[in-house]
């Protein structure tokens, strides 16, 4: 099993999940792949002998050139960490349950346009919230839309401030997302 991770940003998840499966014989990180050249995720990868590709946004929604990049490393599985680009309509239909998201906050809640990274633990905090998490879901063509497949929480004081809504919800993030994928994978 072939796994390529889209990443935009800094990549701690990535990196988490490059070294959880780094030794598995099963499931291999075959690409990490950003749409920002500056992207810290790619370095992490290099780091870690993990092939990079980079396609900026234009290309990003060129059918043939992301699907052959795709084919070329054999990818079977799609794992978005970090990664704030729109997935068109037909990477979604190429990867249909084989493409999974992971987003910040407790969905339906804080999620859609907009919401990425510091902004939902900003609204997470503004909406007075008890609790928050993240969730795993599958990728339809609706931002943050498709079907939930694990939701993990983490309770909130009222005085935890924004940046320690955040360092509960990435923590959540490191303990449970590879093992998240790897149970998806499993069930395939
Ligand atoms: C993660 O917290 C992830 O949940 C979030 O971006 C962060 C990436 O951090 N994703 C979204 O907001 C998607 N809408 P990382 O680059 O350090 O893994």
């Amino acid at each position: 099993m072939n796994i390529a991770i889209f990443v935009s940003g800094n990549g701690s998840n990535c990196e988490n999940i490059i070294r959880y499966f780094e030794a598995d014989p099963d499931i291999r990180i075959a690409l990490v792949l950003s749409n920002k050249p500056d992207a810290y995720a790619l370095t992490r990868a290099r780091r870690l002998h993990v092939p990079t590709a980079v396609m900026p946004k234009p290309q990003f929604g060129e059918k043939d050139k992301l699907l052959s990049l795709l084919a070329d490393y054999e990818i079977d599985f799609i794992v978005l960490a970090g990664f704030l680009l729109y997935i068109p309509d037909f990477l979604v239909k190429a990867f249909d349950h084989r493409m999974i998201n992971l987003h910040p906050a407790l969905l339906p809640k804080f999620g859609g346009k907009g919401m990425y990274g510091h902004h939902v633990h900003e609204a997470v905090k503004a909406a007075g919230e008890r609790e928050t998490g993240m969730t795993v879901h599958w990728v339809n063509e609706q931002m943050d839309g498709g079907d939930i497949i694990a939701q993990y929480r983490t309770p909130l004081s009222p005085d935890d401030d924004v940046a320690t809504i955040a360092r509960k919800e990435h923590d959540l993030e490191i303990r449970y997302f590879p093992l998240t994928i790897r149970k998806v994978i499993e069930k395939l």
